[in-house]
């Protein structure tokens, strides 16, 4: 077949990706997912409990040089740094950051009992500060650390995880499950999120010309056991009626972690059924 154009590839074998927040629902599946197209995986997180059952499945699927577990807090500076010393020791370089951890308050089963429900007016503003240090602080902290190997390397890629929480307001119909009691999407996850789009934008022009790119993507509603009355919720003001897999985030995580995107920077990706589109 004759060949009409350069493909930038959509694969990502080889690269070396740092997966913060890797033992959650979605840092699992694009690890996972990762790790099956051949990159090279660091699977770094906070919560040591989960740590050794996941090295335990990973090793008897991938070879130990494709694979690095590490222990990170995004909010220390000390962990950050020994995160990075850490990678360049193993692979010796760091293509993609995919700055996925964050503390956020879900209405899965996994998450019951862990919301605090306070209307805003009331609304502890000890958990607003929490969340502004990881989401927002922390996420600076590493990117900082990974920037300063990309611009050895004078080649990086890094993906922000935004929110449509990021961009609108939650609908707070959504928590409105009919049992008398109010429930609410608090303000700290509202607040320490929105800054992602921005600060996509900031990276991606502050190092346009240093060979690193920035986009962020946007993900909605990541369906995990969530009971009847919230799916119901969902499906009605959802565009496309129903939750997502998380499986369907893994083709636009990959195509942003590619050289398929290679003209991409600043930019958010929606992954979210449509649901900031009316
Ligand atoms: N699940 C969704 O529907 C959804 C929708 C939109 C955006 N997001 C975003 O996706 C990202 C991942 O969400 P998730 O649903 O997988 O959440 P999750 O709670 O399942 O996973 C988050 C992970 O981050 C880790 N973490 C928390 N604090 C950390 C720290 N200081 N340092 C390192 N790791 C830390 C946690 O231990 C956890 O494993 C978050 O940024 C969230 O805002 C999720």
């Amino acid at each position: 077949m004759k060949t009409y154009h350069t493909h930038n590839s959509l694969s990502i074998a080889g690269k070396v990706v740092l997966i913060t927040g890797a033992y959650g629902l979605i840092g699992q599946t694009i690890s996972f997912a990762f790790l099956e197209q051949g990159a090279m995986v660091i699977m770094a997180d906070i919560d040591e409990t989960k740590k050794s059952t996941l090295e335990n499945k990973i090793s008897k699927d991938f070879s130990d040089d494709q694979f690095l577990f590490q222990t990170l807090d995004i909010g220390n500076e000390k962990s950050c740094r020994n995160t990075m010393d850490a990678i360049i020791e193993k692979f010796g370089r760091l293509d993609v950051l995919i700055n996925n951890a964050g503390l956020d308050a879900k209405f899965d089963k996994d998450s019951t009992g862990k919301i605090n429900h306070s209307r805003f007016e009331n609304y502890p503003v000890d958990l607003l500060r929490e969340s502004v240090d990881i989401n927002l602080t922390g996420t600076i902290l590493i990117s900082q650390y990974a920037c300063k190997q990309m611009i050895k390397q004078k080649s990086g890629n890094i993906i922000n995880v935004a929110s449509t929480y990021s961009v609108v307001s939650p609908n707070q119909n959504l928590y409105d499950f009919g049992d008398g009691n109010q429930h609410f999407k608090p303000v700290d996850y509202v607040a320490s999120k929105s800054f992602v789009p921005n600060f996509t934008r900031y990276l991606a022009t502050f190092y346009a010309r240093e060979g690193i790119r920035c986009n962020a993507i946007m993900p909605h509603g990541i369906f995990n056991d969530h009971d009847d009355a919230f799916q119901k919720n969902f499906a009605h003001l959802s565009p496309i009626g129903r939750m997502c897999d998380r499986e369907e985030l893994i083709g636009p995580f990959t195509f942003l972690a590619s050289d398929a995107s290679s003209y991409m920077t600043g930019a958010l990706l929606s992954v979210d059924g449509g649901w900031t589109a009316w």
